[in-house]
């Protein structure tokens, strides 16, 4: 018997075995290449934006290392926004980095990034369109997708 609190995810991890079986793209909701980071804890707070919430940004010594460099990121980093309201967490915005994961949406154009949306309790907000977040991060291909990039550069 599987544990009670072991079914959805197995239901959720089924479903998404379907789902690409059928789907080649990345369409809308979905469960994709993108991890929650089991290391949250160890990367690094390097900068804060307010508005309304909170949000705290965070990635991997490695990565502030390699920008610091001008270096390409490496594969396998998380870039995450961990949102606070009234000292509450809310929600988590993660993108990862893995070679050609881009090219699973549409237009390609993240090269090596895809995105995902985390629900407070970090399970995935199955609703989210991340093309959205893809389209948006796009633009930002000249600092490696990054929109807060020089507050990662100038990070000690
Ligand atoms: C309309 C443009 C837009 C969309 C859509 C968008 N972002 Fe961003 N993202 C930004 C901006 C601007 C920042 C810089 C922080 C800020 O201003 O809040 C940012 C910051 C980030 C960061 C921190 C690293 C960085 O780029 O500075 C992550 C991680 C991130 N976004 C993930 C996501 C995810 C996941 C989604 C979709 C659920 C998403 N973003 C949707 C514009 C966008």
């Amino acid at each position: 018997m599987p544990m009670p609190g072991k079914l959805p995810a197995l239901l959720t991890s089924l479903a998404f075995v379907l789902v690409n079986a059928v789907l080649p793209n990345i369409s809308i909701a979905e469960e994709n290449r993108v991890t929650f980071p089991a290391n949250i804890d160890k990367l690094v707070h390097y900068t804060t934006v307010t508005r309304g919430e909170v949000e705290e940004i965070l990635t991997t010594q490695e990565a502030i290392d390699a920008v610091a460099n001008n270096q390409p990121i490496p594969y396998g980093t998380h870039v995450v926004i961990r949102f606070h309201r009234d000292r509450e967490i809310t929600r988590y915005f993660v993108m990862q980095k893995g070679r050609g994961w881009g090219q699973d949406y549409p237009n390609g154009r993240t090269k090596d990034w895809q995105f995902q949306f985390y629900n407070a309790d970090q399970s995935i907000k199955l609703e989210e369109n991340t093309q959205r977040c893809q389209s948006c991060h796009a633009r930002r291909a000249s600092d490696q997708f990054i929109y807060t990039f020089d507050e990662l550069k100038d990070f000690q």
